[in-house]
């Protein structure tokens, strides 16, 4: 039998065992910490309610002494102003103190650094409790889709499907399927969600975040939060901050000026804290020369003197550089092992090099979350069952809510008459669905149908459904060898190493892939004495696809492509059986059989009256993308598609935007992201017109690679010499498209419905708090019920701008997601608040009301002109 599946943290990085590799010191803090003044922003924004805006004991002070004290307190007040059911903070400081008082030092260290879980569940971390005085243990799971232990879960679509919905309370559901599982497979903390934007299209994790823009992404982050707290699990919002590229995400340093950190970046850990999120995980990467996690200008200044934050601050994996330095800028425990928080820390401390204060300020935050969410109650709350099925509802419901249809000429969707009877289904994610990410954001489903029998399903028993690859992902067989030897399933018993050496004849020079599927440790081949399958250096080993590296049944996959000259080869295999014996086998795929799959898929697009065609792309933690394009031979397989098929459909499972050079000759295509493991019956609903697609693009698809925002400059992207300038400023997304009058392949907002929709009535007058309520008709003009996603973009303030306030050309401000029946039309109010029609003042301090004469449009997309009007926004 293989071994199952490995859904427990990285493969073959250690989880839980608390990887204690020293580091280098971190370079010195910046001396540039963020200004805590703000300058008073008009009476709208002064929306504090009673109780709610707590300020930390430095802002009291700095309050109590006036002057840009008292500056730092209206800052404090405005950023908690939004907070939603937060408990009150204050009430479980006693408890934390009571403990605290009780802690030995070496009890008080221990709880600040992660250690080896002895009773582990496959999650990432574990922190110990202290059995005498009844604080239990901490375990830590990923991830953002779902729960990441040993064994299987809930997969939910990738968040960036989620966020396509633009439905923040669809975001509060996700979040409670998140918090009542993580609960029930035994986690206390949720390493997530992951609200860093997505400022690049290459950036590895785009799909685990939710957008570009900053509004968007705060709605819904705050709404998740709530949504796992509520269930008792905490939350922890990462990466904190400019955390936008897996690659060098340990030493590229970012250079982001306060505005556009406050108005792109920070805006949705802004509100993730408002919402109460228990924990925030500090990044890996440097910020302004310091690393994140060692940062007292994020970690201190922004996060608990502006915002008011309450709860902990956490590393991210291996994270920590310093022990004083990381613990005196804020950073309160080390994961998910003790390298600096451990005895270095405990050391220290005896040593009065650190103040033991510091040490109970730390524990005292961490004490007071799991206090205010009941993980310190005697006896401990009982854990919920798992609800597998309300999860899947869940899981269909966001992927059916998220799919994206970006084109649909004549009608090709929803499939109809003799396009829904006769039908070649063509991919390899058609048969092998693309349920979930790779990196620490997989997540191993309980089961997954493929969409290839939901579609056949659908259509019925009279309709011709036929299925071809398109092409081969895990391989075949190896030709024969010589000597003889079947290298298709080679068991290798416990204790053994196995070994064989053999001849490969190829008749002509071709491009070869080889593939090793293996569920121990890696078999060495070597094909003409090089390595095939090198053990790579650093995350680049642990980090793979969520589809690419693993077998249908579950067997680790490692591939690589070369050129072969016709001739002799010599394959060496090598292969431990190591203390459990393993299964291996090597498998290939020659150009010629690249051919005959795409042949195999021709034939069959020739004889259907409409063809589905499921392309992919495998994004994963711990690299960014090299090409936008599609990888493999996925290009040639839709090009000798579609000219014998005109009528074809393609489904994309992809991270992020993908260039589509070949999209003319499409009839239709549909995003449907990693769309978890109701991927194949909410895809199937949409293709048949059983659900209206229902998504709106989160991010701008560019049409080629040199034109997107952060092309052509290296000090952009990557970075030049390790140091990376957000030079685009606040023009991230779809406002540098505008800006640049860049015309990209797909809008920012765009997706088509079934149904056709007017927006008529437009009417903008100032609102509530210093806001604008925008308020207009929506029509459904169409024969069949169906989403509309009715956005508002703001123009730019005159008065800002004559205080030389770079602004966007215009910012979306609101949105309303409706389901209409055919012929229903409804009056809708989108409340702009003052914070979306503010921008930040470096000379301020703070945040400043845009006002005058703005103009804005009610729109189906960022490009779209739209129902125009304009405002007059004045303060107070
Ligand atoms: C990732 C985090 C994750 C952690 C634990 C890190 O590599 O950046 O997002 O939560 O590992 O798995």
């Amino acid at each position: 039998m293989p071994d199952e599946p490995t859904p427990s943290a990285h493969p073959g990085r250690p989880s839980t065992e608390g990887a204690d590799t020293p580091r280098a010191p971190g370079a010195p803090d910046a001396a540039d910490p963020a200004p805590v003044a703000a300058g008073a922003p008009g009476r709208g924004h002064a929306r504090v309610r009673g109780g709610r805006g707590r300020l930390s004991r430095r802002a009291v002070l700095l309050a109590l002494a006036g002057g840009g004290g008292a500056a730092a307190t209206v800052a404090l007040a405005r950023g908690t102003a939004h907070a939603g059911p937060r408990a009150a903070p204050g009430a479980s400081g006693s408890r934390a103190d009571g403990l605290l008082a009780r802690l030995t030092l070496d009890e008080k260290v221990g709880l600040l650094h992660g250690a080896p879980d002895p009773a582990s569940l496959g999650q990432a971390g574990y922190v110990p409790g202290v059995p005498r005085l009844g604080i239990p243990p901490l375990r830590l799971a990923d991830g953002p889709a779902g729960i990441r232990v040993r064994g299987t879960a809930t997969a939910l679509p990738a968040p960036v499907m989620l966020a396509a919905a633009f439905d923040p309370g669809l975001a509060r559901a996700y979040g409670r399927v998140l918090g009542r599982e993580g609960r029930a497979l035994g986690q206390d903390v949720l390493l997530a969600p992951m609200v860093n934007l997505i400022r690049t299209p290459y950036a590895g994790r785009n799909f685990e975040t939710f957008s570009e823009d900053p509004l968007l992404s705060a709605d819904l982050v705050a709404e998740l939060v709530r949504g796992v707290q509520a269930e008792g699990l905490v939350a922890t919002v990462k990466h904190f901050a400019l955390n936008n590229q897996e690659r060098d995400r340990d030493s590229v340093d970012v250079r982001a000026d306060d505005q556009t950190a406050h108005e792109t970046e920070l805006r949705g850990f802004e509100a993730a804290v408002a919402a109460g999120a228990g924990a925030v995980m500090a990044a890996y990467n440097k910020v302004g020369g310091v690393h994140a996690a060692e940062s007292a200008a994020l970690l201190t200044t922004v996060l608990r003197e502006r915002w008011g934050f309450d709860g902990w601050v956490m590393s991210d994996w291996d994270a920590v550089h310093t022990t004083a330095g990381a613990l005196t800028a804020g950073l309160d425990m080390e994961m998910p092992g003790g390298a600096r928080y451990g005895a270095p820390l405990r050391d220290a401390v005896r040593a009065g090099r650190i103040p033991e204060a510091a040490v109970d300020r730390a524990v005292r935050r961490a004490l007071a979350v799991r206090d205010r969410l009941g993980l310190l109650d005697q006896p401990p709350a009982a854990r919920p069952a798992r609800d597998a099925a309300s999860g899947a509802r869940l899981a269909l419901r966001v992927a059916t809510a998220g799919a994206t249809l970006l084109r649909n000429e004549g009608a090709a969707l929803p499939l109809t008459g003799p396009a829904a009877r006769s039908i070649a289904v063509i991919g390899p994610t058609a048969s092998v669905p693309f349920v979930s990410g790779g990196g620490s954001a997989h997540v191993v489903p309980d089961a997954a149908a493929r969409p290839f029998d939901a579609i056949r399903a659908r259509a019925g028993a009279d309709a011709t459904v036929a299925h071809a690859v398109g092409e081969d992902l895990f391989g075949r067989p190896l030709p024969p060898l010589v000597p003889a030897v079947d290298l298709d399933a080679v068991r290798v018993a416990a204790g053994a190493t196995w070994s064989r050496t053999a001849t490969l004849t190829t008749a002509e020079a071709d491009e070869w892939t080889f593939l090793v599927h293996y569920s121990g440790t890696r078999p060495t081949v070597t094909l003409d004495g090089a390595e095939l399958f090198p053990v790579r250096q650093g995350v680049a080993e642990f980090f793979a696809g969520g589809l690419l590296a693993a077998a249908p049944d579950g067997l680790a996959v490692r591939r690589v492509t070369l050129r072969l000259a016709a001739g002799d080869h010599t394959l060496a295999v090598t292969a431990p059986g190591g203390t459990d014996g393993q299964l291996f086998r090597l498998r290939a795929v020659s150009g010629a059989d690249r051919a005959a799959d795409v042949a195999e898929a021709v034939g069959h697009a020739r004889v259907a009256a409409a063809v589905v065609l499921f392309a992919y792309e495998d994004a994963t933690e711990g690299q960014d993308r090299t090409s936008l394009a599609l990888p493999g031979n996925q290009r040639d397989l839709i090009e000798a598609v579609t000219a014998v098929n005109p009528r074809t459909t393609v489904v994309l499972n992809t991270s992020s935007a993908v260039t589509m050079e070949w999209l003319d000759r499409t009839a239709a295509v549909l995003q449907m992201y990693y769309p978890g493991q109701e991927g194949a019956a909410a895809t199937t609903a949409v293709l048949f017109g059983d659900a209206d697609p229902g998504g709106r693009l989160t991010q701008t698809f560019p049409a080629a690679e040199d034109r997107h925002p952060t092309a052509g400059d290296p000090r952009r992207y990557p970075g030049r010499d390790g140091i990376e300038e957000y030079s685009e400023g606040v023009h991230i997304g779809h406002r540098w498209y505008e800006k640049e009058g860049i015309a990209p392949l797909f809008p920012f907002g765009h997706g088509l419905s079934y149904a056709s929709f007017a927006h008529e009535d437009l009417i903008a007058a100032p609102g509530e708090g210093g806001g604008v309520d925008v308020t207009f008709t929506v029509r459904n003009t169409g024969d069949r019920p169906g989403v509309d996603v009715p956005q508002i973009y703001l123009g730019a303030s005159p008065d800002l701008a004559a205080r030389g306030i770079d602004q966007p050309r215009s910012l979306l401000a609101g949105y309303r997601r409706l389901e209409l029946a055919a012929g229903e039309r409804r009056r809708v109010t989108v409340h702009l608040t003052a914070r979306t029609l503010s921008s930040w003042s470096t000379a301020v301090g703070g945040f400043v009301l845009g006002t005058g004469r703005r103009a804005l449009r009610v729109a189906r997309s960022a490009a779209d002109p739209g129902l125009r009007a304009t405002v007059e926004v004045r303060s107070g």
